[in-house]
């Protein structure tokens, strides 16, 4: 976990700039109450593709490629139900439960001066990729049909799970843990509590560097990279330490395998899967010559090793250059030099990480009811005029 730098919290200055953003929210909050099927941010249609309600996916192609990192007012939203505002000066993290010996609670002011780590992680929606289930494999899969966007990269600031956990006394017994959010869905999912305590499970308050805004979770999210992004709860104010899994409609019926190739009770989803995307529209038009071809890879496990392209559906493939930062459960850019000839192409993509993590052919892409997790490759069109 070499990227996570431990730091000893916010500065005076950077906690009042944090606790200054907060009042602000708080502030805009009593002026605007919630309004009913809203996100907060603007959703420039440039920049996303709106979903059911609540939820917006990212043009990947609208992304400045100079970083890796998502710009916040361009990270995907996924929400099940409008976002909550909630007022940092009445928030504060619950943490109890039969697995601590010393329930405690803190305010959002006793969690920015507590001990921070900064991570650079990915998250994906467990949905992303959805419309492939029909479009490639001919078998629809229930729910909005997410191409590649649902995938984003922040630059997290919060305090490590295991920092508070300790703070509330680990009974040897504990065994789970279960974010609760405030949003007013019960949205829960529970972690078994090695995750909890991996370095980088955090309890996050600030995002690219400024207090999460609402979409994303203000005042604190939990973020558990490598993980499907439903993990990551959004508007978190109760850990619940448990000795057994509790079953939670994000564990038993949302965010599980179903279908005929999976045993019953329906597994819940954990680790995400490698993936590789082309970063242009869909289709792209582009015109006849030799071009570099821009895309993203990503690993839940670590760092992207290599990515290839194939130009004839799959059948064969040839190496992609790695570009700028490749960095571990966040990603890598990667370009590829395409003569492009006039007429109609495909360029699919596929990566391996650096523990030899790959993409199933499409033959080996397991369906399942809820189009979760499609991770074969994708012939991306091109129409060369
Ligand atoms: N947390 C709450 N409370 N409510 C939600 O609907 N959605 C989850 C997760 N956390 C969700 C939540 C899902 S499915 C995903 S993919 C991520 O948040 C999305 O995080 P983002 O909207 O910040 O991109």
């Amino acid at each position: 976990m070499r990227i996570i730098v431990a730091s000893p919290g916010p500065s005076r200055r950077q906690l009042l700039t944090l606790l200054g953003g907060a009042a602000v929210f708080a502030a805009c909050r009593s002026r605007n109450a919630p309004t009913s099927g809203a996100l907060v941010k603007a959703l420039p249609p440039e920049t996303f593709i709106p979903h059911e309600l609540y939820c917006a996916e990212t043009r990947l192609d609208s992304l400045p490629t100079d970083s890796l990192i998502t710009p916040t007012a361009s990270f995907y939203v996924r929400n099940h139900g409008p976002t909550p505002l909630i007022a940092a000066d009445t928030w504060s993290l619950r943490v109890d439960g039969e697995g601590v010996a010393r329930p405690l609670s803190l305010s959002y002011a006793q969690l920015l001066t507590m001990p921070s780590v900064r991570a650079i992680r990915y998250l994906e929606c467990a949905g992303n990729g959805r419309a492939y289930f029909d479009e490639l494999m001919h078998r629809p899969a229930e729910g909005s049909p997410w191409r590649d966007g649902g995938y984003g990269v922040a630059e997290w600031v919060g305090v490590r799970l295991a920092e508070i956990l300790h703070r509330a006394g680990l009974r040897p017994n504990a065994a789970w843990v279960t974010p609760i959010s405030l949003d007013g869905e019960g949205y829960a999912r529970p972690m078994p509590l090695a995750k909890a305590l991996a370095d980088d499970t955090l309890v996050a308050h600030t995002m690219n560097g400024a207090p999460l805004p609402p979409d994303h979770g203000f005042p604190a999210r939990i973020v558990v990279p490598g993980w499907v992004g439903a993990a990551s709860v959004k508007w978190v104010g109760a850990l619940e330490v448990t000795v057994r899994q509790p079953s939670v409609k994000m564990n038993t019926e949302e965010y599980v395998f179903l279908g005929p190739d999976y045993p019953k009770p329906p597994p819940p989803l954990t680790t995400g899967v490698v993936k590789s995307v082309v970063c242009l529209p869909w289709p792209a038009v582009l015109p006849p010559g030799r071009q570099p071809i821009p895309g993203l890879a990503w690993s839940p496990f670590g760092r992207i090793a290599r990515v290839e392209v194939s130009l004839d559906g799959g059948q064969t493939y040839r190496p992609a250059r790695l570009v700028g930062d490749n960095l571990p459960v966040a990603g890598v850019r990667w370009q590829f030099d395409l003569d492009a000839v006039p007429g109609d192409m495909t360029v699919t993509p596929r990566a391996v990480d650096e523990y030899g993590n790959g993409q199933p052919d499409l033959a080996a892409q397991k369906w399942n009811e809820k189009g979760y997790l499609f991770a074969a490759p994708v012939p991306h069109p091109l129409h060369i005029v």
